[in-house]
Parts: structure tokens; sequence; C-alpha cells
């Protein structure tokens, strides 16, 4: 009798201990994943491994994932090569999920005055691109970050600046002017990758910020 509920115990506790096992390799991974702010690539090779282990579990644990990436990437990426070549010299690529759509609009109409700078380009490069920007702009985007974006902005206002909107200057309010004017390693608010690390990633969280001479940002 005793070696039968000894036996029985093993069959069920190996089982068991290989999947408490597998579940704190996911955990820590997971941990992992959110120190490198959940990147599409990592989170994909979360969901191989969870697919190659218990695949219920799996879907269950891959959807979480997927919500945590959305939320801990703020606002889509940048991943149009044309837009970031045309785009992101003389200032980085600004993620299209920063602004809505009416203000990329009235920018793109004012390309050859861009700020002091001619930025005109040929026909159909600025068709693509303005279409680009459109389709991925802050009012399209169920991104976290972008809908906070867009709707800290009048339905009556098409701000150019990101810098302009309400929720950014909320944001940046308590920044001290020898951080940003004062500091010849960012210069501007405009700057937003001379401060958030990942900003072109789509990363403006509070871990990803690092002001030249100043250092991470503790709130
Ligand atoms: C020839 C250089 C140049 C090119 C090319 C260029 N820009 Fe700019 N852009 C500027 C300058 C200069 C500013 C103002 C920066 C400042 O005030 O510090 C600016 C500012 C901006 C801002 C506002 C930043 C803020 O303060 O929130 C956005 C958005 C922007 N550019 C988008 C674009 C887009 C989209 C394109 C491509 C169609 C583009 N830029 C191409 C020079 C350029
Ligand atoms: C001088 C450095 C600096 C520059 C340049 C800068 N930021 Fe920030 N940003 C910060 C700091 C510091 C905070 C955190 C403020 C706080 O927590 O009080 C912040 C906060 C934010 C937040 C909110 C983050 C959160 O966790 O709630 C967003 C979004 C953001 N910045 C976007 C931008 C964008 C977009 C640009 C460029 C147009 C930009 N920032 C330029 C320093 C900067």
């Amino acid at each position: 009798m005793k070696k039968h509920i000894l036996i029985a115990a093993l069959v069920i506790s190996i089982p068991a201990d290989f999947v408490q096992a597998e579940r704190t390799a996911v955990d820590k991974l997971l941990q992992d994943y959110a120190a490198q702010g959940a990147t599409t690539a990592n989170a994909e090779r979360g969901k191989r491994m969870w697919d190659e282990t218990f695949s219920r579990d799996g879907d269950f644990r891959w959807k979480e994932m997927e919500e945590y990436e959305h939320r801990s990437t703020d606002v889509a990426a940048v991943e149009n090569p044309v837009y970031k070549e045309e785009c992101g010299s003389c200032h980085m690529a600004y993620p299209p999920g920063l602004l809505p759509a009416r203000s990329w609009t009235k920018m793109m109409a004012g390309l050859e005055d861009h700020f002091g700078d001619d930025a005109e380009l040929d026909a159909d490069i600025h068709q693509a691109i303005s279409r680009f920007l459109v389709k991925n702009s802050a009012d399209q985007s169920d991104y976290r970050r972008s809908r906070k974006f867009s709707q800290s902005i009048g339905s009556n206002d098409a701000p150019i600046r990101i810098s302009d909107t309400p929720y950014f200057r909320h944001e940046h309010d308590e920044i001290a002017d020898r951080m940003v004017t004062g500091n010849p390693k960012v210069k501007s608010l405009s700057q937003c990758d001379a401060c958030h690390t990942d900003a072109e990633r789509g990363a403006f969280n509070e871990h990803d910020i690092n002001i030249p001479g100043y250092g991470r940002w503790d709130d």
C-alpha cells in the first residue's frame, strides 16, 4: 500500500516539478524582457518557448506578453526605411504616433519652410511618407502613449511640434533649463533621443531616460 502511494506520488510529482521549473524559467525570461523593454523579437522568442512547452498556458501568457509589450513600448516603433532616411537626417525620425493625422498633413504641406529649413521632397516620396504618417498617426493608434498625445490636443488644434502638445508640456515641465537649452549635448526638447535612449523604438518610459551630464532620471 505504502509503495503504491509512493509510486503515485512520484508520477504526480515529477511532472509537477517539471512544470514548476518551466514556469520559473519563463517568469525569469519575462522579467528579462521587462528589463529590456520587451522588443518584438524577444517577445516572439517567449512565444516559441511557451508553444514548445504547454500550449494552453502558452496562449494565455502570450496574450499577457503582447499586452505588456503594447503598454511598455508606448508608441509604435519607426519601421519605415524611406521615412527614416528622409525624415531622420536632421533629427531623429519621430514616431508617427506622437502627433495626430491633421498635424502631419499640415506639416507635410509646408516642407519648403520646415522650421526655417528646406525639407521638400520629390512628389512620389512626399506622397508615400504622408500616407505612412497619417496611417500611423496618434489618433489612429491604440498604443497607450499615442492615445495620451492625441487626447491632450483640442479637436480644432493641429500643432506641428510634438513638444507643443499639452501632454508633452505636462510631462516635461519639471526639467530645468540647464539640462536642456543650457546643455550642449541636448540643446532643445525636440531632441527626444538625447534623453530618451530608445526613442526611435517608441519607448518613452522613465526607465529609458538618461539626461547627458545628469544621468538617469529618478522621480
Ligand atoms: C533639413 C533638415 C530637416 C529635415 C530633412 C527634416 N527636418 Fe524636421 N525639423 C528640422 C528642424 C531644424 C526642426 C526644429 C528643431 C528644433 O526646434 O530644435 C525640425 C522639427 C521637426 C518636428 C518638431 C519637433 C518638436 O519640437 O516636437 C517634427 C515633428 C519634424 N521636424 C518632422 C519632420 C518630418 C516628418 C520630416 C520629413 C518629411 C522632417 N522633419 C525632415 C529639420 C529637418
Ligand atoms: C532633456 C531631456 C529630454 C528630452 C530632450 C525629451 N524628454 Fe521626454 N522626458 C524627459 C524626462 C526627464 C521625463 C520624465 C519626467 C518626469 O517623470 O517627471 C520625460 C517624460 C516623457 C514622457 C512621459 C513618460 C512617462 O513615463 O510618463 C514622454 C511620453 C516623453 N517624455 C516624450 C518625449 C518626446 C516625444 C520628446 C521629443 C519630442 C522628448 N520626450 C524629449 C526628458 C526629456
